[in-house]
């Protein structure tokens, strides 16, 4: 069984950090949301793992690499534009050639992994296996209608969903998916759907099997999904710290806290994770917090947020709390008049103030 990971498409809910970075290589819990999926693929024994890659293909290629890392082997595989997910499978019909793969968007998490799944399909053998989620808001995915336990309609993001039920985005096909991409039109969105792929399949009188999962699981579409996979993430961490602090200072609950990180009268209140270089001082950093490589938070509080490298955060007098906040971003004191905000924000920056 080879895996196929879905890493192009544009990111356009998660702007501005889209305009400079893929949106499957934000950090949840300080490690990009890409690695989990391919951690999750390889515990479930493949190690054969072709990358869709589009616009931000050189940096995906950078974090990834050979994929050595992770003990798998990466072919990237390019498309020229997001045409849709049965589009990406089409284009990858030479790299799977006549193997089962498992196919993972790459800005899902699914907390419990993918071996049970590749499992139940290595035992049943059914032409396709999709996951299924009870959701609140099946309007924003695709949503499947069963009947006696069987799938008899998939629908695209419908306006009337005919069920709560939504198609994770990890799938799991044998080769007669080709002719179903192969066959079907682009949609109304101009998109080559794997909706309409697997409900050609179901129409052909393929054997589409479906398993509901119970466990997490997200899609990291938008900001406050991000948020919430990190809640979920940091509550998995080995607590770890490296870092000497000094006498006013204090950990607890869990952290993980890298050697070099500097914390002088702070306290730091877990889960919570620090990256290298990180320098925290007469601040407090509450629970659920992510601060990467070279942050600095001083005079400042903050919680339940997401801070990547090299950001700096100075004497801001009031919590900063449920945020995501890109590389290099400065957000300080003015102690100049007039007494006012001062703001330099990105298109599709959101700043709340209170
Ligand atoms: O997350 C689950 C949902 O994912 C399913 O319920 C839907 O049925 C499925 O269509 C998909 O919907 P999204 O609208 O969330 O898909 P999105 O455009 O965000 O793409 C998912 C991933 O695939 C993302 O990492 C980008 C990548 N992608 C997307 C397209 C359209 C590609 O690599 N190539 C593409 O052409």
């Amino acid at each position: 069984m080879k895996a196929l990971i879905l890493s192009g498409g544009t990111g356009s809910r998660l702007r501005p950090l889209t305009y400079t970075g893929a949106k499957q290589l934000i950090p949840v819990a300080n490690k990009p949301i890409l690695y989990y999926a391919i951690e999750a693929i390889h515990d479930a024994g493949i190690d054969e793992i072709g990358i869709i890659v589009g616009e931000t293909k050189a940096e995906v290629k950078q974090a990834v690499g050979d994929g050595s890392l992770f003990g798998v082997k990466i072919t990237y595989i390019e498309q020229d534009a997001p045409r849709g997910l049965a589009h990406a499978v089409k284009i990858s019909q030479d790299f799977i050639g006549d193997d089962d793969f498992l196919m993972f968007l790459g800005d899902n998490m699914v907390r419990d992994g993918v071996t049970a799944f590749a499992n139940q399909f290595r035992a049943h053998r059914p032409n396709a296996l999709i996951l299924l989620s009870k959701v609140t808001d099946p309007q924003r995915f695709g949503v499947a209608e069963l009947e006696d336990g069987r799938v008899v309609r998939l629908i695209e993001k419908p306006k009337v969903p005919p069920s709560d039920l939504a198609l994770v985005g990890v799938y799991l096909f044998d080769s007669k998916i080709f002719e179903a991409v192969n066959a079907i039109e682009p949609s109304w969105r101009n998109e080559l759907e794997i909706t309409d792929a697997i409900q050609y399949l179901v129409d052909h009188g393929r054997i589409v099997e479906s398993h509901v999962i119970d466990g997490w699981w997200k899609d990291t579409g938008k900001p406050e999904d991000v948020l919430e996979a990190n809640r979920m993430m940091l509550e998995y961490i080995v607590p770890h710290v490296e870092a000497t602090l000094d006498a006013d200072s204090a950990v607890f609950g869990r952290a993980c806290i890298a050697s070099d990180v500097t914390i002088r009268n702070s306290i730091i209140r877990g889960p919570v994770v620090i990256g290298a270089g990180a320098h925290i001082e007469n601040s407090y950093i509450g629970p659920f917090t992510s601060i990467s490589d070279g942050v600095k938070i001083i005079d400042s509080e903050v919680e339940n947020s997401i801070l990547l490298q090299d950001t700096r955060i100075e004497r801001i007098p009031t919590r900063i709390d449920s945020s995501l906040i890109g590389k290099n971003v400065q957000i300080t004191h003015a102690d100049q008049k007039p007494k006012a905000l001062r703001f330099v924000l990105g298109d599709n920056s959101q700043a709340q103030v209170y």
